[in-house]
């Protein structure tokens, strides 16, 4: 069973990553940043990981590693935040009260549990599935377009986990009736400079 879950999270990181590349090539950016984030055996071990959000370009998502996990980076739009209300009633903790980051100076008010970030627009999140670590996969455009009729067609956009169906929102919330129990985790972080984040 253990080994099952590590296969199942090192399948999908790559899968992730591929997620990744796949927001890149749809959005025009070049992919080689992209791949130079694959984790080195030196970038695994290292506790800090430094992260320039001004090569992400609006709607991008891109899966990089801090300390050998991956942690997901999103450039939100200002749709996307939008769609992170009139949910809540659909979520198991839409403030974030079980993250033991909620404790953290940035996750104090109910606005910035609700974009779970330091600036809205950049939302930094631990990738691994709450569940059993599965890389949920970025499916941010809202209504069924991606899903036929799998989801409800009030869909607002967010990751699903491939694994056993957890859905999380565009801020990583999880949905009731996910087995995941609680949301994508946030990771430690600050800014070194206006677009500069330092992970860890
Ligand atoms: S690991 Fe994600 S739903 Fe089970």
């Amino acid at each position: 069973m253990a080994d099952d879950t590590v296969n199942c999270k090192r399948r999908n990181f790559l899968w992730g990553v591929a997620s990744g590349l796949g927001a890149a090539g749809a959005a025009g950016v070049a992919v080689p940043f992209v791949s130079s984030m694959m984790p080195a055996a030196d970038t695994l071990a290292a506790s800090t990981t430094e992260f320039d959000l001004s090569t992400l370009v609006s709607g991008q998502l891109v899966v990089i590693a801090w300390q050998g996990n991956p942690v997901f980076v999103v450039h939100r739009t200002e749709a996307m935040l939008k769609r992170l209300t009139n949910h809540e009633h659909k979520l198991k903790d839409p403030e974030s009260h079980a993250d033991p980051r909620v404790q953290a100076d940035w996750m104090k008010t109910s606005e910035q549990r609700l974009v779970r970030s330091i600036k809205p627009e950049y939302l930094v999140l631990n990738a691994a599935c709450t569940h059993l670590g599965c890389i949920p996969l970025f499916k941010p455009s809202p209504g069924q377009a991606e899903w036929g009729d799998t989801v409800p067609s009030d869909w607002p956009g967010g990751w699903h986990c491939p694994c056993h169906g957890s859905l999380y929102d565009l801020a990583g919330r999880v949905f009731d009736g996910s087995p995941a129990p609680f949301n994508l985790y946030t990771v430690p972080y600050k800014y070194l400079s206006d677009t500069k984040i330092l992970i860890g």
